[in-house]
């Protein structure tokens, strides 16, 4: 039986004055999570928004929101948006200097009542997040470099996804496998047979004139394999 893709549209590159009819548009059209994508203009250069903006979109959905906090220092805000209504949080394993260090973090936000999730940029050694992976309910395969949408899916992301697939199987681990950056109608099916169960779509949601038939596509309905 073929597995089902969740798909979530991240909410950039919307700008934020347009996002309430955004994501309404994408919750008409089926979108399974919404992806929020903050970004503070030290841990990558652009800036998005901050929580309370955040809290605003909480209010605005019932979508499960999925938070990517592409921020240097994300312990200082997680309780914020666990108070706000994230449903996942994560975190970037380049954050951390030790994983001693980093383990707590993952532990201190899923005291928070949330799911946590880890995100690796596409240049750290996939591997590093090995003896990670019994602590998080997700892992964040960054297929560009984070900072803005818009870029190209980088192939060398395939082998990363089917190592995480690995490690899951042999381990019976029960994390999932989302992928951020560059997937569209045409390499979404490559990357699903990879590993990944989550799509994060950026550019190729917000550009698309049948939203409906886009997230269709991604999970690899209406002809597309
Ligand atoms: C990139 C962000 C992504 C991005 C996705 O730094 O984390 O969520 O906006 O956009 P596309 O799908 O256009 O690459
Ligand atoms: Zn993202």
């Amino acid at each position: 039986m073929q597995k089902n893709i969740l798909i979530a549209p991240s909410t950039e590159p919307c700008p934020i004055r347009k996002l309430g009819s955004y994501i309404k548009k994408l919750e008409d059209a089926g979108a399974d999570w919404l992806h929020c994508d903050i970004m503070d203009g030290k841990f990558v250069p652009s800036r998005t928004y901050d929580e309370l903006i955040f809290a605003i979109i909480r209010k605005s959905t019932m979508m499960p929101l999925d938070v990517h906090l592409m921020v240097s220092d994300p312990m200082r805000v997680v309780r914020s948006y666990a108070k706000y209504g994230a449903n996942i949080i994560t975190i970037h394993f380049e954050c951390f200097d030790n994983k001693v260090r980093l383990i707590n973090a993952l532990q201190e936000i899923k005291q928070l009542g949330v799911s946590v999730g880890i995100s690796i940029k596409p240049k750290t050694p996939i591997v590093l997040l090995d003896n990670i992976l019994p602590y998080v309910d997700l892992v964040l395969v960054m297929s560009v470099e984070p900072g803005k949408s818009g870029q190209e899916f980088m192939k060398e992301s395939l082998s990363r996804i089917s190592h995480l697939n690995k490690k899951r199987s042999e381990f019976g681990y029960n994390f999932l496998i989302e992928v951020d950056g560059g997937v569209n109608e045409v390499n979404a099916s490559i990357i699903t047979v990879a590993g990944a169960d989550v799509l994060v779509s950026g550019s190729t949601i917000y550009k698309s004139e049948n939203i409906g038939k886009t997230i269709e596509a991604l999970k690899g309905k209406n002809g597309y394999k």
